[in-house]
């Protein structure tokens, strides 16, 4: 009770707020997740929008429709390029004044604009028409060369393919897949993509340890001249690497290889066996000249 100005005595009147409360809101979550628990799947297995003919949504199959949306919304980027043929994509060698179009790693680019390369008369001809992914890395243009089977490459080369992949992503236009060794005819990928994202991480990890590598065994400094012939020597600066210590030359040979590089070697690792005193040099020399 509470009293007015006027006298008079009120009952209180208990002011109440309705909000949400924490259980409804959970309530209210737990059907949205599990609204989406079964429209999702069931979305993305029979991709809605390809039961409704006036979407065009050739490729890949089974387009969901969130992933429609989010596309429409800029979130995700789709490929719904055009699937070639092998016989389709052999048409534009540049024969009839056709568009010239090659295939790398599956993808097909219009490379009509480097005619000077690819044209008629240009030295990378043979590109044209089909997917010579390997003849990019092995540098062998034969018939038996321009293949795209890319297995057993060095890890390197697949680097080397990537890099090749990135120069027509970025000077051509992307045109489609090609149906073959890396894509299906969906537009999905195959055996040949996942040898070349395995070839590239292996590449990748390779070139950080040759970088670790080059930090602990440092190229040699060298020179050659008429008068001295070739003289390897070993700095404080050499190979690029700025150090404290000079080290030894030795010849440095990886496992399983023949060729070597000249390395400085700091002397706690003169044991290590990969390393070899160049032939009439002593051990402890920091310069030494190369007989053969
Ligand atoms: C594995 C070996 C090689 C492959 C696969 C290869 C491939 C190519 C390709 C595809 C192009 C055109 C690039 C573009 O569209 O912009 C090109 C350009 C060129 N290549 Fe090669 N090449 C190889 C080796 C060589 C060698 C050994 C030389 C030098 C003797 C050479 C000299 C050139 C030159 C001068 C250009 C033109 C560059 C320009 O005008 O932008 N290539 N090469």
């Amino acid at each position: 009770m509470y009293t007015t100005e006027d006298g008079i005595q009120r009952p209180s009147v208990k002011k109440t707020y309705t909000c949400p409360t924490l259980s409804t809101f959970l309530f209210y979550c737990a059907i949205v997740v599990v609204g989406l628990a079964i429209y999702l799947p069931i979305d993305m297995n029979y991709g809605f929008l390809h039961l409704i003919k006036q979407f065009d949504l050739s490729s890949p199959k089974n387009l969901s429709f969130h992933t429609y949306m989010l596309n429409k919304l800029g979130w995700v980027k789709l490929d719904n390029t055009k699937i070639w043929s092998k016989e389709e994509l052999s048409k534009f060698t540049g024969d009839v004044g056709e568009d010239l179009y090659i295939s790398i790693l599956g993808k097909v680019f219009d490379v009509s604009k480097g005619y000077k390369h690819y044209g008629k008369d240009g030295a990378y001809n043979f590109f044209t028409g089909k997917d010579a992914s390997r003849a990019f890395v092995t540098g062998d243009f034969s018939d038996s060369g321009l293949v795209e089977n890319i297995d057993n490459l060095n890890p390197d080369d697949y680097l080397g393919l990537l890099n090749w992949l990135e120069l027509y992503e970025k000077e051509y236009k992307y045109v489609g897949k090609l149906n073959g060794y890396f894509y299906d005819s969906e537009g999905m990928e195959k055996e040949g993509l996942k040898i070349f994202y395995d070839g590239v991480s292996k590449g990748k990890k390779n070139k950080l340890l040759d970088e670790e590598e080059s930090k602990l065994f440092p190229s040699c400094n060298s020179k050659w001249t008429p008068e001295t012939g070739t003289n390897v020597w070993c700095a404080k600066i050499s190979g690029g690497i700025s150090r404290d210590w000079i080290g030894f030359p030795r010849q440095f040979f990886k496992p399983g290889q023949t060729s070597y590089r000249c390395a400085c070697v700091n002397e706690k690792y003169l044991n290590d066996p990969r390393f070899k005193v160049y032939t009439g040099c002593d051990p402890y020399a920091t310069i030494c000249k190369i007989s053969d």
